[in-house]
């Protein structure tokens, strides 16, 4: 759509969980205030509000994204995935039920951050983009092979996500769990609910 603009403010479309949204959103709205206040999804949190914790993060175009960090006007016509368009209680991601299953939070106010950054780090690994934790021998070539997730990896990984709570030796071993099981890492990199290809 043509954004209408007026001195502070512009209306734009944000696809979000793959649904469309036209918002009219001032200038400095960030990308989380935006999903937070105008489209009423609150599973992003605002921890630091300064693109230290990883509270807020979302897939922006398939990638992770501290969306507080973002200004929405800057992205017009974006594909956005929260942590509300990856699973819900009947149907949960792989890895929000290994989550449950790991009892891998404590209050889950990072969760849901943890959460969709773990999914974004699990489709990074599996397309083979290095760390700073992988092996100088595993560098350099470029097979495209997927990444070999140790804990060492799946920590440096999610290095971006703070727990205040220390639920850390249990968010690992649900990312282990995803990452060690090839059909739940594969649905892990699923597209958000709605273009998902049935298994
Ligand atoms: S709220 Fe965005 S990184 Fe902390
Ligand atoms: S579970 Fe409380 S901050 Fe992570």
């Amino acid at each position: 759509m043509i954004p209408q603009r007026t001195a502070t403010s512009s209306t734009l479309t944000l696809h979000v969980n793959d649904t469309a949204h036209a918002v009219t959103v001032d200038h400095r709205a960030t990308l989380l205030d935006v999903l937070r206040e105008h489209l009423d999804l609150t599973g992003s949190k605002k921890g630091c509000d300064h693109g230290q914790c990883g509270a807020c993060t979302v897939l922006l175009e398939g990638r992770r994204a501290n969306s507080c960090l973002l200004l929405a006007v800057a992205h017009d016509g974006a594909h956005v995935t929260t942590v509300e368009g990856l699973g819900d209680e009947e149907r949960p991601h792989p890895l929000q039920q290994a989550f449950h299953e790991r009892d891998a939070f404590q209050c889950g106010y990072c969760t849901p951050g943890q959460i969709v950054s773990g999914v974004g780090m699990l489709c990074e690994a599996a397309e083979g983009h290095p760390s700073h934790a992988t092996p100088a021998e595993a560098l350099g070539h470029s097979t495209g092979a997927p990444a070999r997730l140790n804990r060492d990896e799946i920590r440096e990984r999610m290095s971006g996500n703070i727990c205040r709570c220390g639920a850390y030796p249990h968010i690992v071993e649900a990312l282990e769990d995803v990452a060690e099981d090839g059909s739940q890492a594969q649905r892990a990199q699923r597209a958000p609910r709605g273009s998902e290809v049935p298994a």
